[in-house]
């Protein structure tokens, strides 16, 4: 069963194809550091088969870069110090862990950090996702900011590295800030990073190569979707050509996995499967994970089976039963992920 086969990524190997999704639960300590039960919470997911874990999305500044309240961090060494009690308890049971990166950009919690920004002067539709408030206004970062938040991810990478982490994901998805750069109905620069989809891939460019730099051998995988937060629809301008065209930018630039977060990985709707096939296509060196609406282990065959697609990562599935390995390979009925269930207390057993 090719979910059970190992995978070799650089120079990290991975037990089997089976990844734990990025889902952040927002309780670590006010400061932004790991909080008790999170060490055994991670290495309870590599205990229970899941090869490859992706953290939550950490915040890399706190002066724009935090999306929800109680997130943890990577921009402090005291940050990076607990993240190494994790780490070491992923690896005592074997799994691999990266560390993943975010900027929270307009979709940040109102409030939270001293500087709203975003790629262009607006307000997110809706409702933010932690506490369910209006969306708060944010105004277009200048150059000066956006050099600052790339060195923000260098830095965060490093204390990544520092802290034993297998690899990185860099946060490119859902309409956090850099998915914001990257969607024209979203970025309205005029400048440099922004207008033609060569700008509009300036920023996220830049911070694969600035955390290449950093990283050396380890690998780096970029989470990347099409549906925001506030829009499920979105539509690049360029179609599918501008979806290969990003996924080969990305790769050039020194990605090594595409994560590919879509809301029904194996729908025919214009951007689930559809997409997965495409960044497959795209890439030629990097590989794919294809995310988004998996639960059993005929989806996962099923998905692992597109051109491309080399592992599969599950979120709700995995957080509704941590044991979804054995379950779903002995057949036994799985749990339903009910929403809000987030909130509850890490399981860590
Ligand atoms: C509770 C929750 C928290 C999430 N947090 C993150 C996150 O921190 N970073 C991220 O890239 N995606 C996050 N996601 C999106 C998931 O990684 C995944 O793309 C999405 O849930 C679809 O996969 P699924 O159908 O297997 O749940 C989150 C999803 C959920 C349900």
């Amino acid at each position: 069963m090719k979910l059970l086969e190992p995978l070799d990524i650089r120079n990290i190997q991975i037990s089997n194809r089976l990844v734990l999704a990025p889902m952040s639960r927002m309780q670590a300590n006010e400061d932004g550091t790991v909080s008790e039960r999170m060490p055994l919470y991670y290495s309870n997911y590599a205990r229970r088969g899941v090869g490859l874990l992706m953290t939550e999305a950490l915040y890399t500044d706190k002066i724009s870069g935090r999306a929800y309240f109680n997130q943890p961090g990577l921009c402090t060494a005291a940050q990076r110090d607990t993240w190494r009690t994790v780490v070491s308890a992923v690896h005592d049971m074997g799994g691999r862990i990266f560390a993943q990166l975010q900027h929270g950009g307009r979709l940040a919690e109102p409030g939270l950090n001293p500087q709203h920004i975003a790629a262009s002067d607006g307000i997110a539709a809706g409702n933010t996702w932690q506490t369910g408030r209006p969306n708060a206004a944010a105004r277009a970062a200048t150059t000066s900011e956006i050099k600052q938040i790339i060195e923000c991810f260098e830095r965060a990478a490093s204390y990544a590295v520092e802290a034993g982490f297998d690899g990185i994901e860099i946060h490119g998805a859902r309409g956090y800030l850099i998915d914001d750069f990257l969607s024209a109905s979203t970025n309205r620069r005029e400048d440099e990073y922004g207008g033609s989809l060569e700008n509009r891939l300036r920023l996220p460019v830049q911070i694969v190569e600035c955390v290449r730099g950093v990283v050396g051998k380890r690998p780096i995988s970029f989470n990347m979707s099409l549906y925001k937060m506030d829009d499920l629809s979105y539509t690049p301008p360029g179609g599918e050509a501008e979806m290969t065209s990003i996924a080969s930018a990305l790769e050039t630039a020194g990605v090594d996995l595409l994560h590919v977060s879509t809301r029904k990985a194996l729908r025919d709707e214009q951007w689930g499967e559809p997409l997965v096939k495409v960044i497959g296509a795209a890439v030629t060196r990097a590989r794919v994970i294809a995310n988004g609406g998996l639960k059993t282990l005929d989806d996962c065959s099923q998905c692992l089976a597109l051109p491309g697609v080399e592992a599969v990562s599950l979120a709700r599935a995995l957080l509704s039963n941590p044991d979804w390995l054995s379950m779903a390979l002995e057949r036994r009925p799985l749990e339903t992920y009910v929403p809000g269930m987030e909130r509850e207390a890490l399981r860590i057993a």
